[in-house]
């Protein structure tokens, strides 16, 4: 897209270097609420989770927002326009993390919203619409294996089926939530209505290389992709390494592991995305053949088409393989997100403010995420745009993740103008898909 510089920059040089720096830290602060010392590992309805929640609550309320947790565990601010009760734009991200995860991934979003907030509080009391600030308390499914548990309770999308999940001590979410003081049987009251929102906002690292190779610190999101999560089994025999003959052997590891090759050799064909993160082999001793494997199989496209049909031809592949080595093969779906697309006139909103906060970018950058993110959610209840900043060798859900407090400087610049432009914008009444 065609660089316009239509959009006035809202901030002077001094106050966005100012912001971008304290979101910057604050995500360093908020790195240091995780279970693990020295690392960070936040998860869902955890006593660090509840820590968060009270940090990032109070920066909420310093930045003139009033704040509650929702009854899915989100923590939800939310500043008045000219009148109370007004629909009302919302930004944010999640705080919840992966494991060993990098201090960016989510948090970033958060503190982005918090420093527009911050910059743009003395212009709401003429506004047409409210503002509010969500901190998703899950999108990474670290927890209890069902990802974007907080935006689908925000969406509408809350199924009771979800309670019964359990986490590796075998506490189900039901138990979960009511040990961080919340009610199970009421998820469904955080539910938002479509005529609540007017656009849900979202500002993210890219997680991927793209933009650094433009040498560009922002860009648009276009769509994200479609996402299925599989928890796979493959189950022989276990007997005596030494004694058993290859042709007696029904050997698990070897059959995932050709699983595994031709997951990557078929998503690389493909073009979409295949990833085995977790595998499992048991009983797991050095001289025992493998009797049973689990491994998990995270999958993406561009397209939902694309992704299925990656996943008929893997299943296919698969069962052949465990076939011909008289293995048994089992699969669950554990998650399924379908592939989304940003709404036209928030892309050009965004756009627009990215080509004052970058000018030397000849074009703005607009590409699609290969990561989950809570606005693919989000989608399901009202019109979505985001924001991508630059990450150091596109490096994410690892310690190593890294911005540059420049970027993070330009990205409060641009989420900032974005947000002003939509907070003032007609909203197109006709469609909510992409069309830009
Ligand atoms: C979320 O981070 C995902 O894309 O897995
Ligand atoms: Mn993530
Ligand atoms: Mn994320």
């Amino acid at each position: 897209m065609r660089a316009e510089a239509s959009v006035d920059p809202v901030l002077d040089r001094e106050t966005m270097l100012r912001a971008g720096r304290r979101a910057y830290d604050r995500c360093d602060e908020l790195a240091a609420l995780s279970a693990v010392k020295g690392s960070i590992h936040r998860f869902h309805l955890t006593s660090q989770h509840a820590w968060a929640n009270a940090l990032v609550g109070r920066w909420m309320t310093e930045a003139g927002l009033q704040t509650r947790i929702d009854a899915g565990g989100n923590l939800v601010g939310r500043i008045e326009g000219s009148s109370p009760g007004l629909p009302a734009v919302m930004l944010g991200s999640h705080i919840d993390t992966v494991p060993d995860a990098g201090r960016y991934d989510g948090p970033l979003g958060v503190m982005l919203a918090i420093e527009v907030v911050d910059l743009l509080r003395d212009a709401m009391p003429g506004m047409p619409c409210a503002l509010e600030v969500v901190a998703f308390s899950d999108e990474e499914g670290a927890r209890f294996g069902s990802a974007l548990l907080g935006s689908n309770a925000v969406a509408g999308n809350w199924r009771d089926e979800w309670l019964d999940q359990t986490d590796v001590q075998g506490t189900t979410l039901r138990q979960a939530f009511r040990d961080f003081g919340l009610d199970p049987a009421r998820v469904r009251q955080a539910a938002r209505r479509p005529d609540e929102l007017v656009a849900y906002l979202e500002a993210h690292i890219e997680q991927g290389p793209l933009l650094e190779a433009y040498g560009r610190p922002l860009g648009v999101v276009t769509s994200i992709a479609g996402a299925r999560r599989f928890a796979l089994s493959v189950t022989g025999e276990a007997r005596h390494a030494g004694g058993t003959p290859y042709d007696r052997r029904r050997d698990a590891l070897v059959g995932a592991s050709f699983a595994v090759l031709a997951i990557e050799s078929i998503a690389r064909r493909r073009d979409i995305i295949g990833t085995v993160g977790e595998i499992h082999a048991y009983p797991g001793a050095v001289n025992v053949v493998p009797g049973r494997v689990e491994f998990s199989l995270d999958l993406r496209a561009e397209t939902d088409a694309e992704r299925d049909a990656g996943w008929a031809e893997i299943l296919d592949t698969i069962t052949g393989v465990c076939q011909e080595r008289n293995l048994e093969f089992h699969w669950v779906e554990e998650h399924r997100a379908r592939a989304v697309a940003c709404a036209g006139w928030l892309r050009q909103a965004i756009a627009d403010a990215v080509a004052v906060a970058d000018p030397e970018a000849e074009e703005v950058p607009m590409l699609y995420s290969r990561a989950g993110h809570d606005a693919m959610v989000m989608a399901d209840v009202t019109d979505i745009g985001m924001l991508f900043i630059r990450c150091e060798d596109g490096i994410s859900h690892a310690p190593a993740e890294a911005v540059t407090p420049w970027d993070v400087a330009l990205a409060v610049e641009a989420f900032a103008a974005a947000t002003r432009t939509v907070l003032t914008a007609d909203r197109p009444t006709t469609d909510r898909s992409a069309d830009a």
